[in-house]
């Protein structure tokens, strides 16, 4: 697995410390408050149970699967909800747990969602942020890392559902995604 991997982009320690930051931000801002940490699944999983331990407060946590890309290639901007939060959040302050934001659109149409389901208040915690792929312009609340527009995996990020265990995040070689 490793052999497949280019360089390092952010180093188990730097993901440490950044979750650590991350956790006291969310701590002073949410006092309180008992927050809904919001999974999106499957990406946001490893990241989600850092964070939540960085977290030394009193917060709930669920999972969500969605999809914006449905059969066709190119995104439709239409999320399809493949698993749906198990609880009403109507009042309550949701904190929307990603990996990556990457074009934004599986993003909008989540905030979109939730909005119509009364939600007291809904921001946005993304380990890592590719602005350069933007399409749609979301606000990040709490950013991990800003990274640059290469094809990264680890940390939860996946090529083809695999690679999501690697303790760091790197850029996979061209050669692996070229070949097939
Ligand atoms: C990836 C990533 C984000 C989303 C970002 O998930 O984990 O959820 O895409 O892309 P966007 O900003 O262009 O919408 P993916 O759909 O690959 O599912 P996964 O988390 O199960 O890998
Ligand atoms: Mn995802
Ligand atoms: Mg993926």
């Amino acid at each position: 697995m490793r052999e497949n991997i280019e360089k390092t982009i952010v180093s188990t320690e730097e993901i440490q410390k950044t979750v650590a930051r991350l956790g006291q931000e969310l701590q002073t801002d949410y006092q309180g408050k008992v927050p809904i940490f919001i999974c999106i699944l499957k990406g946001a999983v490893l990241f989600m149970t850092d964070l939540i331990r960085a977290y030394d407060a009193p917060a709930e946590i669920e999972f969500m699967d969605v999809s914006s890309y449905g059969d066709a290639l190119e995104s439709s901007g239409e999320v399809r909800i493949l698993k749906d939060l198990d609880i009403p959040v109507k009042g309550r302050d949701l904190v929307i747990v990603e990996d990556i934001i990457d074009t934004g659109r599986t993003l909008e149409a989540l905030i979109k969602l939730l909005q119509t389901r009364e939600a007291a208040s809904i921001k946005i915690c993304s380990f890592l942020n590719k602005p350069a792929r933007r399409l749609i312009n979301v606000h990040v609340d709490y950013t991990g890392v800003t990274v640059p527009d290469e094809f990264l995996v680890g940390y939860g990020l996946d090529y083809k559902n695999q690679y999501r265990n690697l303790p760091f995040v790197g850029v996979l070689k061209p050669e692996v995604y070229e070949q097939n």
